[in-house]
């Protein structure tokens, strides 16, 4: 046990209340911003006259060489400290003495690792941005290629109206549109900078935090000392966010695991994103999409985890707060994985368009295109309604499509039809006359793909 802390104690720390307390075990992932806000730290109080520039000189030389001795793995992580801060400052002092004292003045770790978390959670913002990014060109990349493929529309898991398979992919596009933008909004807002705020007091030594926080790449200062230890707002934000993306994720995989059954076959997965059975020798299971649906609920657990922590915590910093990182660690690397996984399946992934154009005809999903026929030629709605479902039942009777009965049927059924009925009803018609602008016809879809295009290259 290498403390910070053992002055006013008579007696050694338990091992089990040591180990139960410690959290180097899982905060080391922060080293990087521990060090960093270190040297904003550093220079700022020298900036102050607080330090000389030469005692500034050392720390930051210090800290530089701590930084890189991590990363060429020659200084390892071991247990005796406690967090990560006290891992930095214990290491700092052993390289350069009494110096390495004094880095903490006008510092609390209770801001500091306020600090170290929103610059963890701001990077990987950008790296979640940049995976659903990536994603999204994929998708876009699949909705140009097949504009003319149809296939059914569901509601209630029942065939609704034929669609295209980029109209389906581009209703997927938007949803990880706004999971950007909600990502961005949560980066913006958690981007002032709680280093200065002390314990919970702020401190009398005139620190500049203007000065640090700009030098650490935010927006400004807190602007309340015992909010900026306490706040955890974003952690919960952000993982909202990314429960969001879980849960499209989820819905799109839930698709693809029945696209890909037996029963749909209107995709067939990879081999490389697919496994077998160890007993079964004709299975290709589509694991990935379920792990992916599966570990959604990880990460809406880390979600309920962190607002059941937080929601009694009296001001300022208390050490529940310590629980907010293992839970948002393991949530952000699911969600990068998954987002990484996903995207290389999807985009390896084989359509079987004819599979897909049969099952659309097979559904009567043309049934609303023969109602707006009917209308067309003067029938109200209502009444052509009634008539087009006298239609389906002779066609389930006879199991035959509404393509498939002669004029002289429709006829029966109604004098209004007409042999340009076929026309109406044909697939092609049926999808590529619906031009309002979200709908599935190619004017429609080919003016949201250019839009698509202008986004993605606007915000890269
Ligand atoms: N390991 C602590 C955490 O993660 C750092 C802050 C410790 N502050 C304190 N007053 N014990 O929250």
């Amino acid at each position: 046990m290498a403390q910070l802390w053992g002055g006013r104690f008579t007696k050694e720390t338990d091992q089990l209340v040591y180990n139960f307390n410690a959290s180097l075990g899982f905060d080391q992932k922060l080293y990087k911003q521990d060090i960093t806000g270190s040297m904003a730290h550093a220079s700022m109080l020298a900036k102050q006259g607080i330090l000389t520039d030469e005692e500034k000189e050392e720390i930051l030389d210090g800290l530089k060489g701590i930084l890189k001795d991590i990363e060429e793995g020659k200084l390892l992580f071991s247990p005796e400290y406690e967090d990560i801060h006290s891992f930095v400052e214990a290491n700092l002092i052993d390289r350069k003495g009494d110096v390495g004292k004094k880095l903490h003045t006008g510092r609390s770790r209770n801001d500091q690792v306020a600090l170290d978390m929103k610059m963890y959670v701001r990077d990987e913002i950008k790296e979640m941005d940049l995976l659903l990014k990536e994603l999204l060109e994929s998708l876009l990349k699949i909705m140009e290629e097949n504009l003319h493929t149809y296939m059914p529309g569901f509601t209630h898991l029942q065939k609704a109206q034929p669609v295209t398979l980029a109209h389906h992919f581009g209703a997927y596009f938007e949803m990880f549109k706004r999971d950007r933008s909600r990502l961005a909004d949560t980066g913006k807002r958690l981007n002032l900078c709680p280093l200065g705020s002390g314990a919970l007091a702020g401190t009398t030594y005139p620190l500049d935090r203007e000065y640090t926080a700009k030098a650490l790449g935010f927006d400004g200062p807190t602007l309340n000392s015992m909010d900026s230890v306490s706040d955890r707002d974003y952690l919960i934000e952000v993982l909202s966010d990314m429960s969001l993306i879980m849960m499209h994720l989820s819905r799109f995989c839930e698709e693809i695991i029945l696209w890909n059954s037996n029963e749909y076959q209107f995709v067939e997965i990879d081999d490389g994103y697919s496994t077998g059975s160890s007993i079964m020798p004709q299975k290709k299971n589509p694991d990935i999409a379920e792990l992916v649906r599966g570990k959604t609920g990880r990460v809406y657990g880390a979600l309920m985890s962190m607002l059941t922590t937080m929601k009694g915590i009296p001001l300022a910093y208390n050490k529940d707060m310590q629980e907010d990182k293992e839970f948002t660690f393991d949530a952000i690397d699911t969600v990068k994985g998954c987002i990484a996984l996903f995207n290389g399946m999807v985009s390896t992934m084989e359509f079987k368009k004819e599979n897909m154009e049969r099952s659309a005809k097979n559904g009567f999903t043309n049934a609303t295109d023969a109602a707006d026929y009917l209308v067309n030629h003067g029938v109200p709605f209502r009444d052509a309604h009634g008539i087009v479902g006298q239609l389906v039942l002779h066609c389930i009777e006879k199991n035959i499509s509404l393509d498939e009965m002669s004029l002289e049927e429709y006829k029966a059924i109604s004098p209004v039809f007409e042999e340009d009925i076929y026309e109406a009803i044909s697939m092609k018609n049926c999808v590529e006359k619906r031009n309002t602008i979200g709908a599935p016809g190619t004017e429609a879809m080919k003016q949201v793909i250019e839009l698509h295009k202008k986004y993605l290259k606007e915000n890269s």
